[in-house]
């Protein structure tokens, strides 16, 4: 057997694909072997793009092929749950992008299929590789700020480019199936602080509307707040027509009882200087720890984020965010999401 890890790419011909299949091409431990993608002429160019010639003609061709260790799924946030199972089914390890399914009972189903494969998962939630949000998390756990009380976060973007039929990414805004922004935007500031806090959300209530975009057939703007096991207080903003060339929203902000983590900021008030004045900056300390891959159609760290996959694979690490994690996200997401829609408290069920 190869002891090259032989990647395939589901979604091949997408903005996230670009930024995976590099990943997996740079990384001297695997190698991408074969692309699916139903958008054939997508397919095939970047294929060429690649030099990558095991373009696949079906899904079931593709998760046949033998020589196919792990799948990398990019397609859709509706389809993830199916495309992860079937890929978990045929014996590949899979890392699946968020949000890794859109529904609790599709969440369920995945966690039986990890655990019936007994394949490595990993939940692509690529924002925990960034730096700063890595040295904010080890900076909560070593108690820099003694007990959070309040946790909000933020996904607050301009997709106008991406909705419409001839959007960037079309089904982002189709009839059917569109991509809820509390779930597929959401799941970033919600896994994240759930993340940095180690503590699940277990009841919320949520408000939402629909006065930005009209091309979304759902509501485009949701504010929630959430109840952490230990007390602490969330509030989470998701929304889809920030306009204005503002700066999007994507920041997370934990206060706690000796302290405050601020955007990538720690504040105290031993500080030497005149309030307000953060203690450390690690946006500031980080900022040579870019992404090592950058000519993708989306910045990300999704080298990071592969070195660490491989690692899994390899047996050396456990995922960073298993399926139970990703299945406790859309869980608390989902609530969110029955809370705005019936004026109505929800309590998360977090059993996986
Ligand atoms: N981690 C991040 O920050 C991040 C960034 C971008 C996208 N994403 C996620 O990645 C996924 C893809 O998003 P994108 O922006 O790349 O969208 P995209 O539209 O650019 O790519 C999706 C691809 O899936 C293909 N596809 C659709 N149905 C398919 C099917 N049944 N079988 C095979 N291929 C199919 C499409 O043709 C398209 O090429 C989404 O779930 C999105 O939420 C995550």
């Amino acid at each position: 057997m190869s002891s090259t890890i032989r990647v395939g790419v589901l979604g091949a011909a997408g903005e996230a694909a670009h930024g995976h299949i590099q990943a997996f091409m740079k990384d001297p431990r695997s190698t991408v072997v074969a692309l699916w993608d139903t958008n054939v002429e997508g397919l095939e160019q970047r294929a060429k793009e690649f030099g990558i010639d095991g373009v696949a003609h079906s899904l079931e061709a593709f998760l046949a092929r033998p020589d196919l260790d792990a799948v990398v799924i990019a397609t859709p946030d509706h389809l993830h749950a199916d495309h992860a199972e079937a890929a978990l089914r045929a014996g590949k390890h899979v890392l699946c992008e968020k949000p890794t399914s859109t529904s609790r009972a599709d969440a369920v189903r995945l966690v039986a299929a990890v655990r019936e494969s007994g394949r490595v998962f990993l939940g692509g939630h690529v924002y925990h590789f960034r730096p700063d949000y890595q040295r904010m998390r080890d900076a909560y756990r070593r108690g820099d700020i003694g007990k959070a009380w309040l946790a909000e976060g933020d996904y607050v973007a301009n997709l106008a480019d991406m909705y419409g039929a001839d959007g960037r990414t079309p089904w982002r805004s189709a009839a059917d199936k569109p991509q809820d922004i509390m779930i597929g935007g959401g799941c970033h500031p919600f896994g994240l602080m759930r993340w940095m806090l180690g503590q699940e959300v277990v009841e919320v209530t949520a408000f939402s509307n629909h006065q930005a975009e009209p091309r979304l057939p759902l509501d485009d703007c949701y504010v929630a707040v959430l109840r952490y096991a230990d007390g602490t207080i969330g509030r989470l903003t998701a929304a889809a027509g920030s306009r204005g060339k503002v700066p999007d929203g994507g920041y997370v902000k934990l206060r706690g009882t000796e302290g405050s983590l601020w955007n990538s900021q720690l504040f105290r008030d031993d500080n030497p200087y005149h309030s307000p004045h953060p203690i450390r900056d690690f946006g500031y300390e980080t900022r040579f720890i870019g992404p090592r891959i950058t000519k993708t159609i989306q910045m990300h760290y999704w080298a990071e984020q592969a070195e660490h996959f491989l690692d899994c694979v390899e047996g050396k690490a456990e995922p960073m965010t298993t399926v139970v994690d990703s299945a406790r996200v859309i869980a608390g997401l989902t609530a969110c999401v029955d809370s705005a829609r019936t004026g109505l408290p929800v309590r998360v069920d977090n059993e996986f």
